[in-house]
């Protein structure tokens, strides 16, 4: 990992460790510290207490891209926007090295073919955010994902990581600044574009609800029709989708 090309274009430190217990941990540990500028980078080629959202351990073998981003939030948007316009940005930095159909399932799973190829967790640190990234490159990550799926199945080499990583965080830089200032609205269609959802019925699990997916709202929630013809949000929450239905 060339650590001194993503010094050059971070406008924080980078921290990069062969192990770590889960970069974001590190990351809320520094900050805790003091001293950490903004868009600050902890990066490691392993976790061993990888941590995923609701709580989920996150499996974090050698062969994973695994990092953690400090970022300027201003805590007034709903944290899906903050997952979906990162996930967006995150496409962006893959599409630049590999001509493959990825896309994003609401809230915070990058896709590829049908399977979850990286999940994105969103951390509140006070008014601002701890962004973590873990995308698999070249191994199955064993966790509870069982439909996971690395690059290097798809692509049959192992693609490398410093230009695949440096395109990522440039596009994720960009897109916030682009984010804070225009919100979401930027975003909203090209995201819908790359909605793995969209026209899908899915079965919410926290909600209990059952509907067609028919989008987002304007705050980056997932628009439904439930089965009764009503329109409801939803700004978090875990989505499956009803094969055949
Ligand atoms: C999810 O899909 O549930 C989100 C997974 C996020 C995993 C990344 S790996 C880097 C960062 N450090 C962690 O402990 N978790 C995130």
């Amino acid at each position: 990992m060339k650590i001194k090309e993503l010094e050059k274009i971070l406008p924080g430190r980078v921290y990069y460790f062969p192990e770590i217990d889960s970069t974001s941990s590190c990351l809320r540990r520094k900050l805790l510290e003091g001293m950490v500028p903004q868009g600050s980078l902890v990066l490691s080629d392993m976790q061993t207490a990888g941590r995923g959202r609701k709580d989920r351990f996150w499996y974090s073998p050698p062969g994973g891209l695994y990092f953690s981003l400090y970022l300027q939030a201003r805590g007034e948007w709903a944290w899906s926007a903050f997952s979906l316009v990162t996930a967006g940005a995150v496409i962006k930095g893959l599409k630049e090295h590999f001509d493959l159909s990825f896309c994003v399932k609401w809230p915070n799973d990058i896709m590829l073919e049908k399977k979850k190829l990286a999940g994105i967790l969103c951390e509140k640190y006070g008014q601002d955010m701890i962004l973590g990234l873990g995308l698999n490159l070249w191994s199955q990550p064993e966790n509870e994902v069982t439909d996971a799926i690395s690059l290097k199945e798809v692509l049959d080499f192992a693609p490398g990581r410093t230009s695949l990583l440096l395109s990522i965080i440039r596009n994720l830089l960009q897109d916030y600044q682009i984010f804070l200032q225009e919100g979401f609205s930027f975003f909203h269609k090209k995201l819908e574009r790359l909605s793995y959802l969209k026209g899908k019925a899915v079965h919410i699990s926290g909600e209990k609800k059952k509907g067609k997916v028919l989008g987002y709202t304007g705050e980056g929630a997932l628009l439904l029709e439930l089965i009764d013809g009503q329109k409801m949000s939803f700004y978090s929450g875990t989505v499956r989708v009803i094969e055949g239905g």
